[in-house]
């Protein structure tokens, strides 16, 4: 399998595109080799390995130092990288971070917003680095949300996703993931743009699924989101496996 690009990820629209959280080189070798089509080094990274509350404590040098190991593990997925809270206030921020993810080993980077951010994602797609959109919930904006919920349930506020996954696409993305969007517009979104859109939380409706690697086999068990079907539980094995070797020496049976 050749290297996945932007292009080839632009093209796939409509054919099940599938993306996963990584943050380390092992996860991000066995996703990769399991045929993932897209890793990202996404700010959830925050709450699920470093123990944060929300992603709004993470910073460009988080996300640099998991790119470099994620990067290490990959040879044919796209790479992409969150660009982190307030690392894109404006355009010329926007770029000089984007350009730092790509030196340590990204191929796109994703920012978060719609209308708001349109001057940002030309900025860095005219500097020649691809960019995914991040629309719906915005977990950099959780703060100020005061909690997860379901985006575009009325009328006004579908209207307003739909326009800014218009923005996105004008703007020059590749692709926009649709974060915990009400089905029916997820479907709509999905049938009114030509970039493929990346839902989690918002459907069937979409060109492609992302989900957090630690939702999805169960690493984080004291909390599992609702929109995710774990297909593992690695946790409990991880426990099970400790429990096992602190016998093992309490009972003197030695290393091995
Ligand atoms: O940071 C992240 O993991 C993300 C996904 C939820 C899309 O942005």
């Amino acid at each position: 399998m050749n290297r996945i690009t932007p292009e080839i990820v632009r093209k796939a629209k409509g054919q099940g595109i599938t993306a996963l959280t990584a943050y380390d080189y092992p996860t991000a070798r066995l996703l990769d080799e399991a045929g993932i089509e897209v890793l990202l080094v996404g700010d959830s990274m925050g709450m699920v390995v470093l123990g944060l509350r929300d992603t709004t404590e993470v910073t460009l040098e988080d996300i640099l130092h998991h790119v470099r190991a994620v990067a290490r593990g990959v040879q044919h997925a796209l790479l992409v990288a969150d660009l982190p809270i307030d690392t894109y206030r404006n355009p010329e921020e926007a770029v000089v971070n984007a350009k730092k993810l790509i030196f340590a080993g990204a191929h796109a980077v994703k920012l978060e917003g719609g209308t708001t951010r349109v001057e940002q994602i030309k900025a860095i797609a005219d500097a020649g680095v691809p960019v995914m959109g991040h629309i719906g919930m915005l977990p950099q904006r959780i703060r100020e949300e005061g909690g997860y919920r379901i985006k575009g349930k009325t009328p006004a506020e579908s209207q307003l996703l739909v326009e800014d996954a218009k923005a996105v696409e004008n703007a020059g993305a590749f692709a926009v993931v649709l974060e915990l969007v009400a089905r029916k517009v997820a479907h709509e979104i999905t049938r009114s743009i030509q970039i493929p859109t990346i839902g989690i939380g918002s459907g069937a409706g979409c060109d492609g699924q992302i989900l957090v690697f630690h939702d999805l086999v169960g690493y984080s068990p004291w909390f599992i989101p609702k929109h995710v079907q774990p297909e593992a539980m690695v946790g409990d094995a991880i426990s099970k496996a400790a429990s096992a070797f602190i016998a093992r020496v309490k009972g003197g049976t030695g290393e091995k």
